[in-house]
């Protein structure tokens, strides 16, 4: 039997609540669908882990990680410690240092699921968006003069590359040209953003060139905002820089029914690295330790995992089981409307798979 090795790593809050569900849907579906034994080594690194050692991780655990095929990530995030810290300690290094430039966030309706928007048939809103993961405006570029005082000074500075640019850019249009609709929509706000954004714009012309079978077109964000509410059925792939991504995905998992279903990879093509499988919402501190989180997201991006691994048969039951129980309707956790517990939500997929 084929064995794949993966780092769990929980987090805090909500995250190992969801991760625990994850865990037992691909390993049921790896088993029965490609015959394939997940290994899960659990790692401790969270702010619990912090108050008792004083960092995020071990002085080791960068290297440790790169002994795994994946990782599977909870969230970080806890309001007894900034996140100046969690975050910026854990998970923002790990898409930096092991190059996971790719950040894929499908966004689907699925039946069943209580869309915000009136008149939304299933399927109709389906969009990948591939957000850069690891330069843009979070690049870790910036700094304080005379902190605590009134003439305090903050620099942010976003940093974008030729190379960054080009190679998220073509990710989203090798994707776009395997779709039906073969559509991309590059976001930007270079009317702005001159620099930055006036260069990804650059070299979406020059790559677009080389993709005159996909539709591409490009948007401001406020506009495109607008859109993924006003029209979200319009976009297919959407192509997005660090910032921008990240918030237009909150939006895209929201008109879709609820974060709890949004599910992310932050993937490194090369295989050089790790890649990190992870839902898009957060540690959740207002629901945490209630049971009652959607693990839909962290489930199905196990299934995103399952692909990377090569297990596209697992991966393709997990998300026939996830789109069974959500068309079914009958066990529901509360941010669908239901009362269904975490749990009650795994063991419905478990269910669904077996
Ligand atoms: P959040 O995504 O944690 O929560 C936003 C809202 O969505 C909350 O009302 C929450 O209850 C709800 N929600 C989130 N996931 C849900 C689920 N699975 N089921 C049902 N409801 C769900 O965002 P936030 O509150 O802005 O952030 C909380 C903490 O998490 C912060 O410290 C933040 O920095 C961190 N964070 C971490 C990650 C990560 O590690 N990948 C991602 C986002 C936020
Ligand atoms: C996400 C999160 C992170 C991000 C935060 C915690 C820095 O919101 O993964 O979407 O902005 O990338
Ligand atoms: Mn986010």
């Amino acid at each position: 039997m084929a064995v794949h090795r993966i780092a769990v790593i929980g987090g805090d809050g909500i995250g190992p609540e969801v991760i625990d569900q994850a865990i037992r849907a691909a390993e049921v579906a790896a088993r029965k669908h490609d015959g394939a034994d997940l290994q899960w080594a659990k790692l401790p690194w969270s702010t619990a882990y912090y108050k008792q050692h004083g960092r995020m991780l071990p002085e080791d655990g960068w290297d440790q990680l790169k002994a795994y095929e994946a990782i599977l990530f909870g969230a970080v995030g806890d309001p007894s410690v900034p996140d100046k810290i969690t975050v910026h300690e854990l998970l923002l290094p790990m898409r930096r240092k092991y190059d996971q430039y790719v950040n894929l966030r499908p966004a689907y309706l699925f039946a069943g699921v209580p869309c915000p928007l009136a008149g939304k048939k299933p399927g109709e809103i389906d969009m990948l968006v591939y957000r850069e993961n690891t330069e843009g405006e979070y690049a870790p570029v910036g700094g304080n003069l005379y902190p605590g005082t009134e003439n305090q000074i903050a620099v942010q500075t976003g940093v974008f590359t030729w190379k960054g640019c080009e190679r998220i850019l073509r990710a989203a249009f090798e994707a776009a040209r395997k779709r039906p609709r073969k559509k991309l929509t590059s976001i930007t706000k270079s009317n702005a953003q001159v620099y930055g954004l006036g260069l990804w714009d650059d070299v979406f012309h020059a790559v677009r060139k080389d993709y005159t079978d996909v539709d591409s077109g490009s948007l401001l964000v406020d506009a495109a905002a607008m859109d993924f509410v006003r029209k979200p059925e319009s976009f297919d792939v959407v192509v997005a820089s660090n910032l921008f991504g990240d918030i237009l995905t909150d939006l895209s998992a929201a008109v879709t029914g609820s974060i709890g279903l949004a599910s992310s990879a932050n993937i490194n093509p090369t295989k050089k690295f790790p890649s990190m499988f992870e839902p898009v919402h957060g540690s959740a501190p207002d629901i945490a330790g209630k049971g009652i989180a959607n693990p839909l997201a962290a489930v199905l991006s196990a299934a995103l995992m399952l692909d990377h691994l090569g297990l596209a048969q697992s991966a393709a039951a997990v998300r026939a089981a996830v789109a069974h129980v959500l068309a079914t309707g009958a066990v529901r956790t509360p941010d669908l409307g239901g009362s269904a517990t975490t749990t009650q939500m795994g063991d419905a997929v478990v269910a669904a798979l077996a």
